[in-house]
């Protein structure tokens, strides 16, 4: 192993210390068995549960619902995947350890949840499609974050993305909420929407050319009309839509490809 990720691992062991005696309280009943240690190796990062009470608010966050299908990478014993399943939600769990894939699934059965809506794969997560997820969970560290990153920005605008405690480099989290009741250690999430691609120039219906920079979900650039030229202010996306302000008028639309029908005011809409 290299000093980085050598560093990493011993910075994080230090902080589960800290977060053993909380996690205890945390962890679901377990069938007998095998027994995960917190703080044990894993392939990339060390294995401590998210405690229960972030779970739920990771999966409120993201609104889960039975519509969607939620992979959480890097699942551990497998509570978060469980979780969403109890809602309705089909979800996979993505885990490089063998012994907490098969813990997982125990846990599964044990907790009455169907195998056709708690699934739990034994893989890497950086070999993984998890391209088809309506919502992505994980609890790593920021630099795997910052490798999957791009990965994430490639899936369909809208999908929905909750890490525990770890940020996702300057792509800043749409929101954070911390949870007292019932969590001592790691009970911070942060939450992304990944935002539709509309950087570049867009001519506008029924007039005027529209030049969009973007950050991740931060949109700036001008409304040019005729002699006019409005910088863009206020600009984000969030998923497929789009809102902004230009020459005193608030915009909004829902951006498809390379179409963008607007919502308010009425009848704009722009192409690229
Ligand atoms: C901090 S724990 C989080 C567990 C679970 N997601 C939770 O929130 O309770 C990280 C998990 O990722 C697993 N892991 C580490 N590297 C991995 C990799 N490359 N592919 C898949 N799983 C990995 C570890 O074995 C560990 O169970």
């Amino acid at each position: 192993m290299t000093a980085a990720p050598l560093l990493r691992q011993i910075v994080f062991t230090l902080l589960i210390g800290v977060a053993v005696g909380a996690c205890a309280q945390n962890q679901p009943a377990k069938p007998s068995g095998y027994e995960p240690q917190v703080g044990q190796e894993g392939k990339d990062v060390v294995w401590v549960p998210t405690p229960q009470a972030l779970v739920d608010r990771m999966l409120d966050m993201a609104k889960v619902t039975s519509s969607d299908y939620v992979m959480d990478l890097g699942s551990g014993d497998g509570r978060t995947v469980i979780t969403a399943a109890k809602r309705g939600a089909r979800a996979t769990g993505i885990e490089y350890n063998p012994d907490m894939v098969e813990l997982s699934k125990k846990n599964a059965a044990a907790a009455g949840v169907k195998e056709d809506r708690a699934t739990f794969m034994k893989a890497d997560l950086f070999e993984t499609d998890f391209s088809k997820a309506t919502v992505i969970t994980m609890f790593l560290l920021p630099d795997i974050n910052l490798r999957l990153r791009p990965k994430i920005l490639d899936m369909r605008p809208g999908t929905r993305i909750v890490s525990n405690t770890f940020t996702m480099g300057e792509w800043e989290a749409d929101v954070t909420e911390t949870v007292s009741e019932g969590c001592t250690t790691w009970c911070t999430a942060l939450h992304w929407i990944v935002p539709a691609k509309v950087e570049g120039a867009w001519k506008m219906a029924p007039g005027g050319e529209l030049a969009l920079t973007q950050t991740f979900q931060k949109l700036s650039g001008t409304l040019r009309n005729g002699g006019n030229t409005s910088p863009i202010t206020e600009g984000k996306m969030r998923g497929d839509e789009i809102t902004f302000k230009a020459g005193g008028t608030t915009y909004t639309g829902r951006v498809s490809g390379n179409t963008i029908k607007g919502t308010s005011p009425n009848g704009w809409s722009a192409t690229k």
